[in-house]
């Protein structure tokens, strides 16, 4: 069901202290609203985050996961892990993961296929770089994400999928794409996915921007008809911030 969201990606950011500190501020200021409000803390703080939002309205994520049930795979986190401790959301293709992890299309898409074998709900993340976007290749390469990452997913797993459409050039640089940017490839995108599998798809899947949204810049971008919020970074790290872009959603 496409609804609004806000999500907070807190990266390699916070030990467990700042984490409870940030946690409790953004619960005790937590404005009511209509959209759905997500954190997604490093992995080793996970559990007492879930435990700490037990009763609260705000979701917990993780940041990754591994495909694989379980095995050899040195320093990753299974779907089955996440779930026994009530995390039942992870973003899946996130840009650094693809640049400074070598994460493919190929490996995200298996990675996408676990978590939803696992009934878990994917936030996946998709974008251009700079060179790709001045030399006019912005569409083709979504397109291509998107196809490779999740177009041989059946029909009803689209329930289950949240997308960010996240441009490399505009994540942690302060430089936003212009509300207009983002309104066009969201229009991109549905428009890719209705010809993929269909209208009634495209439509119900919510689409969030990312890539320097700040609370100056929140309102404008989230105002725009196919963007459904927003998958945000640094901003998400400093209560106020994150509490001032939930109240633009
Ligand atoms: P940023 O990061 O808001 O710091 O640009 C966004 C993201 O990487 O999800």
């Amino acid at each position: 069901m496409r609804s609004k969201i806000v999500a907070g990606n807190w990266k390699m950011n916070k030990n467990l202290s700042e984490t409870q500190v940030l946690l409790e501020e953004l619960s005790e200021k937590l404005p009511s609203t209509e959209a759905e409000v997500i954190v997604a803390p490093t992995f080793v703080n996970l559990a007492d985050t879930a435990r700490m939002l037990k009763s609260s309205k705000i979701k917990v994520a993780a940041q990754n996961m591994h495909f694989a049930e379980s095995g050899a795979y040195t320093g990753e986190i299974s779907a089955d892990m996440l779930l026994n401790i009530n995390v039942e959301l992870v973003i899946i293709g996130h840009s650094e993961r693809r640049a400074y992890f070598g994460e493919t299309d190929e490996f995200l898409s298996k990675k996408v296929k676990a978590a939803l074998a696992n009934n878990m709900r994917v936030i996946f993340c998709f974008g251009e770089e700079l060179e790709e976007r001045k030399a006019g290749n912005h569409f083709k390469v979504v397109e291509s994400q998107l196809k490779n990452g999740l177009f041989d997913l059946p029909a009803e797993a689209w329930q289950h999928l949240v997308l960010a459409y996240e441009p490399v050039w505009a994540i942690g640089t302060g430089e936003t794409a212009s509300p207009e940017q983002a309104q066009e490839m969201h229009a991109f995108i549905r428009k890719t996915i209705t010809e993929a599998y269909d209208a009634s798809i495209a439509d119900e899947v919510s689409i969030l921007y990312g890539g320097s949204v700040k609370p100056s810049n929140a309102r404008e971008i989230f105002s725009k008809p196919d963007v459904d919020g927003g998958l945000i970074g640094g901003a998400a790290l400093v209560a106020d911030d994150f509490i001032d872009i939930i109240r633009a959603s």
